[in-house]
């Protein structure tokens, strides 16, 4: 059940705001600028630890208590963080074992941030007992709205390779196998000599001579995810013990982060918060946003979702950073609302003017309030008002992309076919097909509930455990489409092969038999007969129930089926070219009644979805809203009626979107 951050009428606006990094008599100035824009809710004290406990056990909170009182009277409301994730050098320097180390065996030293390693007992003491501490102290204060907990876990320590990472690896893998036994034939340790007598033996995958046991690697990603959020665990409780009526949430890096299982965090946090950032030398970056923002809502159960961090303009840490384009930012902004996001959050208030992110752009930029930045901050803020009745809505997907962090993982591993195989591209290709016939994915765990989905698609699933495996089956007994890509269904959760030729788990469900796996050299493609093409992936395949919907013409499988059907289940052997997959999945959509938003594709370049509220009292009819962006250079026009929240005015049939537009358009009455 989501929890939202109390006291915040409409969306949530604002950002990360460190004003440590400035003279008090500036902080007067900013909470003024909030309220110019529309400011409503602001992330402190991220990075404060060492400004919380200058010195272990002394805590200062004055200036912590002037700021929430300030941001009070100001009726901005705070999201208080609770600033672990940057251990400060006292702690580093007392407890050196708690640095975190390298596959390699380097330990890391401190003078950045997340130094620390997430199993050292030091650092979880420490980090619980500043956490309690802000909560015991805070509890009750009028300004406090939400909990903030660490910051992008594992965004830079997700794996740590010392000798407390190895205690807490055997501990987890008793848990998970009880014996030994039962690990070793899990690890399949009767190869290479591998066999363990003694949990002792055991140790994380370290870097070695030559390839480091598979499941062991499997295991290992595992437990990383599991360890860290033991670490939120902890956390979370001391909070909840002291403000158990506010909500508690860390802000995820939906669809980038591999690390972490997200599926397993989300169920475990308040309300989904999510960071993300643009690609910005990706001219279709806005599409990966959609991803993003699917994933993020997906996370949240249909819920409505916090995006916590974006940016206004360029960030700091990738090679080129462009800046945005005038309009980008609000376009980006409102396709994160449109796309289920109750709240548009900033890093960071104001552009710093000493550290890594001094060239990182903020709210607030370092040429001030006479600028592009300002004004579109300023717009924005007026803007989410305006369409503020949305707050609540839900987008709804009548298509699941399957995604599992647990697949993505194994497949991935190293002595597997084809090392360019990269699991987040394939969905990719997937997604941004669907995104340009406009219709609205969900991401979805192969073992959830796919009850409301008229089509599944499943790409390069490899890992598929016997729950998922029955769940889809069931999938199509109901009458759900199912599209499976190569390389799914090989192995169980152990990662060992399922006998009896390729894609095992789904080789029944398909009607089709894989003889022996044909990866394509880097850059070659190949023929079908339909006119596509495909690239990486070839298999000698033989139909088994199914039909054949498209051959290899050349490459090393020439003359063999490609793509498959038995009914409404789907087998694609290949990477397809973008536009022949767009043309496949079209087909697909159509025969499984997966409509876009607006009915037909949107012209190139035009972003539609569309947000619905609850039933109305006495069966009025559901108020839905229509979100529309225009990513091109050219004005559209789109089917449309009711009235547009931006612009104001209302719109009969027929919407038109200047370049670079966004309109929002209350449905019917
Ligand atoms: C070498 C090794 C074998 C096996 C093969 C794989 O020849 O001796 O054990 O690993 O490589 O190609
Ligand atoms: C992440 C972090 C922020 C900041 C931004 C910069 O999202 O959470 O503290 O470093 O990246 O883009």
């Amino acid at each position: 059940m989501t929890r939202w951050p109390d006291g915040i009428d409409g969306l949530c606006y604002g950002g990360d705001y460190n004003p440590e990094q400035w003279p008090e008599d500036v902080w007067s100035e900013d909470v003024r600028l909030m309220r110019e824009a529309g400011v409503n809710l602001v992330t402190v004290g991220v990075f404060s630890w060492a400004l919380l406990e200058p010195e272990e056990g002394r805590f200062e909170l004055a200036w912590l208590d002037r700021l929430l009182d300030l941001l009070h009277r100001s009726g901005v409301r705070v999201d208080l963080a609770t600033a672990t994730a940057a251990p400060p050098p006292w702690f580093s320097r007392r407890h050196p074992e708690s640095l975190p180390m390298t596959r390699e065996g380097h330990r890391l030293w401190p003078g950045s941030r997340q130094t620390f390693c997430p199993s050292s007992q030091a650092y979880r003491t420490a980090a619980v007992r500043l956490a309690s501490r802000l909560a015991a102290h805070c509890a009750g204060h009028p300004a406090l709205a939400m909990w903030h907990v660490h910051n992008e876990y594992a965004c830079h320590n997700g794996h740590c390779f010392c000798d407390a990472s190895a205690v807490a690896f055997r501990r987890w893998l008793r848990r998970r196998y009880g014996d030994l036994e039962t690990l070793n034939h899990a690890w399949g340790t009767a190869f290479w000599s591998q066999r363990y007598g003694d949990w002792e033996e055991i140790g994380p995958p370290r870097l070695a001579p030559t390839f480091v046991n598979p499941t062991q690697q499997l295991d290992w990603w595992r437990f990383s995810s599991d360890e860290l959020l033991d670490c939120f665990r902890a956390e979370r409780e001391v909070l909840r013990r002291h403000t158990p009526d506010t909500p508690v949430t860390t802000n995820l890096m939906a669809a980038r982060l591999k690390t972490l299982d997200y599926w397993t965090w989300a169920r475990e946090l308040d309300l989904v918060a999510s960071d993300h950032y643009l690609q910005a030398e990706d001219r279709a970056a806005h599409v990966d946003l959609a991803l993003a923002a699917d994933m993020s809502r997906s996370l949240a159960g249909g819920a409505p979702w916090l995006l916590m961090e974006h940016s206004t303009s360029a960030v700091n840490w990738q090679p080129r950073n462009l800046a945005k384009q005038p309009g980008q930012m609000r376009r980006n902004s409102l396709q994160h609302v449109a796309r289920g996001a109750d709240g548009v959050m900033f890093f960071q208030w104001r552009a710093s003017r000493a550290g890594s992110e001094k060239f990182h752009s903020a709210m607030v930029p370092h040429a001030g309030t006479d600028t592009k930045v300002w004004r579109e901050v300023t717009g924005l803020g007026a803007e989410l008002a305006r369409i503020a009745e949305v707050k609540g809505s839900r987008v709804e997907a009548e298509l699941a992309l399957l995604w599992d962090w647990e697949a993505w993982w194994a497949v991935e591993l190293d002595c597997h076919p084809s090392a360019d195989l990269s699991f987040v591209e394939l969905v990719r290709d997937h997604h941004t097909a669907l995104w340009r016939r406009g219709v609205t994915t969900d991401l979805v765990h192969p073992a959830a509930d796919l009850s409301r989905y008229r089509a599944v698609l499943a790409p390069s699933l490899y890992l598929v455990g016997d729950e998922a495996d029955a769940n889809l089956r069931r999938h199509v007994e109901r009458g759900g489409t199912l599209l499976v890509q190569f390389f799914s269904g090989i192995v169980d959760e152990h990662d060992h092969v399922r006998l009896g030729g390729y894609p095992g788990a789904f080789r029944d469900l398909l009607g089709v038999w894989v003889e022996e796996l044909f990866p394509l050299r880097a850059g070659e493609t190949v023929r079908l007969d339909d006119g596509s093409r495909g690239s990486l992936w070839s298999e000698l395949l033989h139909p088994d129930g199914a039909e054949v919907v498209a051959s290899y013409q050349d490459g090393p499988v020439a003359g063999g089926p490609a793509v498959t059907r038995r009914g409404r289940a789907w087998y694609v052997s290949t990477r397809l070219a973008p536009t022949d997959l767009e043309r496949l999945l079209g087909r697909v959509c159509d025969e499984a009644g997966v409509r876009p938003v607006c009915g037909a594709a949107p012209p190139p370049g035009i972003e539609v979805v569309r947000r619905r509220g609850p039933d109305g009292p006495g069966g009025r009819r559901r108020p839905s809203w229509l979100f529309a962006l225009n990513h091109g250079d050219r004005a559209a026009t789109l089917p449309a009626s009711g009235v547009e929240l931006l612009g104001g005015g209302e719109v009969d049939g027929r919407l038109v979107l200047p370049a670079g537009g966004v309109a929002v358009v209350r449905e019917g009455g």
